[in-house]
C-alpha cells in the first residue's frame, strides 16, 4: 500500500490536482476573510426586525447545508428562537413572516436550496444569501435581500469558513447570540497551529493525521459523537470520507445510538472486522456522555478492526468544534492520496445534478 506517498510533496501533489491540499493548509485565512465578509455586509432593515423573529431556519445542502447543521449545534443552548436546517424542497410549514431565513448555497444554483428560497419569499418571509453567485445571487438581488458574497473557485465542502462564520457574525451583529470575537479569535489560531502539525510537511511518524489516514487505509470509518458538539464533526467526517476519499462511511451520535445501533455489532462479523470506530471526543463532555462512551467502547471494541478516540483541543466550544473538523478535512485529504484518488472532484454529484436539471 502507498503509504509513502504522504511523506513526498511531489506524489501528494501528482494526485492532488486541483490542489485542495493548499485550501485546506489556508483554512485559517479563509475564516478570518468569512468574518470580515460577515461583519462587513449591510444589515439595513434586519438591523430592527430582531425581537419579532420567532425562528430562524437555514437552507442548504451538503458542503453548504453543514454550516447550518454547525450554527444548530453550537448556538441552540444560547438561542432564544428554535433554530432548523432545512435539507430538502421547500420550506417547513411553520414558516411565517417571522421567520428569518438564511439560505446558504456555494454556487447559488443548488435546486432544493432555491426551491426553499423561493417558498420563503412567497412566505414574506426576510432571507439572507451567503453564495459565490449563481441564480440565488440573481433572486436575492432582483429583491434587495442581503447577500453575503463568498469568493468562487474551490469545492463548497473547503468553503466551510465562508459558508458558517458569514452566518454566525450575522446572527451575533442581530443580536440573536452574544458577540463571538474572543471565540472566533481562538479558534482561528488553532486552526494555524494545527495546520503546523497536520500539515503536508509533517512527515508520517510526527503527523496525527497522516497515521490516522494511514491506519484507517481498507477500512470504513464508523464515527460517533455526542450531542451538542460533536454530533456535526461526525456527520462532517462521514461526509468528508465520502467526498475527499471517495469511500463509504457512517456516523452516529450519542446518547440517541446507545437505543439502537449499539445493538447492531452482532452479526455480520466478517464485514464489521473491516471497519474502524472513531468516537470524536472532548475532556469537558457531560459525565453522562462520558460514561456512555466509555462503556459503548468496552461493549463493542472487539467488533471492529480498531477503535481510534480522537480529542477536541481547545478552550471554547468553537475551536473544539473545529479542532476535530480540522482533523477530518486533513484525515479525509490523505486517505484520499492513499487511495490513489483526488480529493477535489465528485463527478457522480455533478452527473447527478446535470440529469436532475435536463
Ligand atoms: C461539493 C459538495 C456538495 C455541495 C452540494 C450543494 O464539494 O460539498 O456537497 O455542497 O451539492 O451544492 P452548493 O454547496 O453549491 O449549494
Amino acid at each position: 500500500m502507498g503509504n509513502t506517498i504522504l511523506d513526498s510533496i511531489e506524489e501528494m501533489k501528482a494526485i492532488d490536482c486541483s490542489d485542495m491540499l493548499s485550501v485546506i493548509e489556508g483554512f485559517s485565512g479563509q475564516c478570518r476573510e468569512a468574518v470580515r465578509l460577515g461583519r462587513t455586509v449591510v444589515l439595513g432593515d434586519l438591523e430592527e426586525i430582531g425581537s419579532k423573529v420567532s425562528s430562524i431556519l437555514i437552507l442548504g445542502m451538503g458542503g453548504s447545508g453543514v454550516s447550518g447543521d454547525i450554527a444548530k449545534s453550537y448556538l441552540e443552548n444560547e438561542l432564544r428562537v428554535p433554530l432548523l436546517v432545512n435539507k430538502s424542497y421547500g420550506v417547513p410549514g411553520y414558516v411565517n413572516e417571522n421567520t428569518l431565513v438564511f439560505a446558504v448555497s456555494y454556487s447559488g444554483d443548488t435546486e432544493e436550496t432555491l426551491s426553499g428560497f423561493d417558498e420563503a419569499v412567497k412566505r414574506n418571509c426576510k432571507v439572507v444569501s451567503i453564495t459565490t453567485g449563481g441564480k440565488l445571487a440573481e433572486r436575492a438581488n432582483d429583491l434587495g435581500f442581503q447577500v453575503v458574497k463568498i469568493p468562487a473557485g474551490i469545492q463548497p465542502r473547503s468553503a466551510l469558513g465562508y459558508l458558517f462564520l458569514p452566518l454566525l457574525v450575522v446572527l451575533s451583529r442581530m443580536g440573536f447570540v452574544s458577540e463571538k470575537q474572543k471565540e472566533i479569535e481562538e479558534t482561528i489560531s488553532l486552526m494555524q497551529s494545527i495546520k503546523e502539525i497536520y500539515g503536508a510537511n509533517i512527515p508520517v511518524n510526527e503527523n496525527i493525521a497522516k497515521g490516522l489516514a494511514l491506519r484507517l487505509y481498507n477500512k470504513l470509518p464508523v464515527i460517533y459523537g455526542f450531542s451538542g458538539l460533536s454530533d456535526v464533526v461526525a456527520f462532517r467526517w462521514k461526509c468528508q470520507f465520502n467526498e475527499n476519499s471517495k469511500i463509504p462511511s457512517f456516523w452516529h451520535v450519542l446518547p440517541e445510538l446507545n437505543h439502537n445501533e449499539t445493538v447492531s455489532w452482532e452479526c455480520l462479523e466478517e464485514i464489521t472486522k473491516n471497519f474502524t470506530l472513531i468516537l470524536l471526543r472532548d475532556k469537558d463532555e457531560p459525565l453522562g456522555i462520558k460514561k456512555r462512551f466509555d462503556v459503548t467502547h468496552e461493549l463493542i471494541e472487539h467488533k471492529f478492526s480498531g477503535v481510534e478516540t480522537v480529542w477536541a483541543e481547545g478552550k471554547s466550544k468553537l475551536a473544539r468544534m473545529f479542532s476535530l473538523i480540522y482533523l477530518g478535512d486533513f484525515v479525509s485529504y490523505y486517505l484520499a492520496l492513499l487511495y490513489g484518488v483526488d480529493p477535489s472532484p465528485v463527478e457522480r454529484i455533478k452527473v447527478l445534478k446535470d440529469k436532475l436539471a435536463e
